[in-house]
């Protein structure tokens, strides 16, 4: 068992690298060579990764790829995407191409209002309470001004504070309900640093008011943080033809496509196990472009499950319908991003990705992304009702099972061909390689 360290974060770079290797690796030479061969040799930009975070050792890469031709709103966009999955940028392209045709991706921002609260204990009276939050709510907004100024002067702000009964869930348990509108800023720190100032004076200001008993004078602040459910930041994005025009595949009808796409649809819809899957599909395309453009695809992701469960049961986060000869496919998302603030401005690559998109306000961003969802579950859909998802899947998967078993150029090439015309399995790309391997030697 390794033994525990303390002073860790004060150590420098080498350090930390020199006590890693000797408490966790045999192989010392091989895992610092790797280490190092990440860092990048230019030191300035090293030197701002290294201070993203503490105890960085060196750097983590993604493939960054983009799918062009999505038309969304009558506008072309190139979409920058940072994952891993081999498929995810080929399924965004082939869908973005299919809806290039049919009259591309309309969205629109349903409304863009976040939440954070401060959770509170308070024995006593609520009708008291109530009187105290009504009397101070003002102070509450005064005492931020320094914080809200600003954003304020840009248009937006503090929208409300509600005081929240929450006892019959826990005892003693109030909150106040703060809603915002952050513009352009994801707004963490801004929503944060005003539920903080919230809390010192509703804390502070309690003990002299007169109606309080010398027990409920004694607010207890447990904490104040923003809320990553943002049912009220919502987007919509739509895609639509008309039925006869769903004929890109020679397999199968129109008809029987769009039918067959509406019943997985309304399964993912019924089914928790699947509706997890597909809207895992769904989150391929977001959190590709929410990682490529500097944004936090953690509080993303937690947001947008939490909203497939708002009605009590896990849930499918795009809905198809086909009325009157129209396929229409779409979907309604929470999106919290930001275009300013975060790394937005400070990661080279997540500024280059905004500037691919045209800088857009962080309202636009949340379309485009949306936008990447719907596209990637499109894909998948698509795939998953005629061919299977494997086709497309293995195919793009080749390379990495070629380079797992170090397969070179020439080897590359030929099986590339091969499994054009044969159903790539991992065990089948193994074999084949390997008798490739053998028919060489011979
Ligand atoms: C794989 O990353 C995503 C899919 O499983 C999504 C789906 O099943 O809809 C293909």
């Amino acid at each position: 068992m390794s033994k525990s360290i303390s002073g860790f974060s004060k150590l420098s770079k080498a350090q930390k690298i020199d006590w890693l290797l000797e408490t966790h690796f045999l192989d010392k030479k091989n895992a610092k060579r790797i280490l190092i061969q990440y860092w990048n040799s230019d030191d300035k930009l090293q030197q701002l990764h290294d201070e993203f975070i503490e105890n960085t050792i060196t750097n983590y890469y993604l493939p960054f790829g983009i799918a062009p031709n999505y038309l969304v709103n009558g506008k072309l966009f190139t979409i920058p995407m940072a994952i891993e999955e081999s498929s995810v940028i080929a399924a965004a392209s082939n869908a973005a191409k299919f809806w290039l045709d049919r009259g591309g991706f309309k969205t629109k921002v349903i409304s863009t209002t976040k939440i954070g609260q401060v959770h509170f204990m308070f024995q006593g009276d609520f009708e008291t309470l109530k009187t105290y939050f009504n009397a101070i709510k003002p102070q509450l907004f005064e005492d931020v001004k320094s914080i809200t100024k600003n954003m304020q002067q840009r248009g937006g702000g503090i929208i409300d504070i509600e005081l929240k009964d929450k006892t019959k869930d826990l005892k003693g348990y109030y909150q106040l309900h703060a809603s915002f509108e952050t513009l352009d800023a994801m707004g963490a720190n801004f929503i944060n640093s005003c539920l903080e100032q919230f809390a010192e004076t509703f804390k502070t200001r309690a003990l002299s008011f007169d109606a309080f008993s010398s027990e409920e004078k004694n607010i207890q602040i447990i904490m104040s943080i923003l809320s990553n459910y943002v049912p009220d930041c919502l987007v919509r994005v739509e895609v639509s033809c008309n039925i006869e025009d769903l004929n890109e595949d020679a397999t199968i009808l129109p008809e029987e496509f769009a039918a067959k796409f509406i019943q997985a649809v309304k399964i993912a819809e019924v089914e928790p196990y699947r509706a997890v899957t597909h809207n895992k599909g769904i989150m391929n395309g977001i959190d590709a472009v929410v990682l490529a453009t500097g944004n936090d695809f953690r509080a993303v992701e937690a947001g947008v499950h939490a909203y497939a469960s708002r009605n009590g049961k896990y849930s499918s986060l795009t809905h198809a319908k086909v009325e009157h000869g129209i396929f229409t496919f779409w979907m309604e998302i929470p999106l919290a991003l930001g275009t300013v603030g975060g790394l937005t401005n400070l990661h080279p690559l997540a500024k280059l990705s905004l500037e691919m998109l045209g800088n857009p306000n962080a309202k636009e961003l949340m379309q485009i992304v949306a936008v990447a969802g719907l596209a990637q579950n499109f894909a998948a859909l698509r795939s998953l009702i005629t061919t299977g998802i494997q086709q497309g899947h293995m195919k793009m998967h080749l390379l990495n099972i070629l380079n797992q078993f170090e397969a070179n150029d020439n080897e590359k090439t030929t099986l590339i061909e091969h499994f054009k015309t044969n159903v790539a399995t991992h065990n089948a790309v193994v074999e084949a390689l390997k008798k490739l391997r053998l028919t060489n030697y011979d």
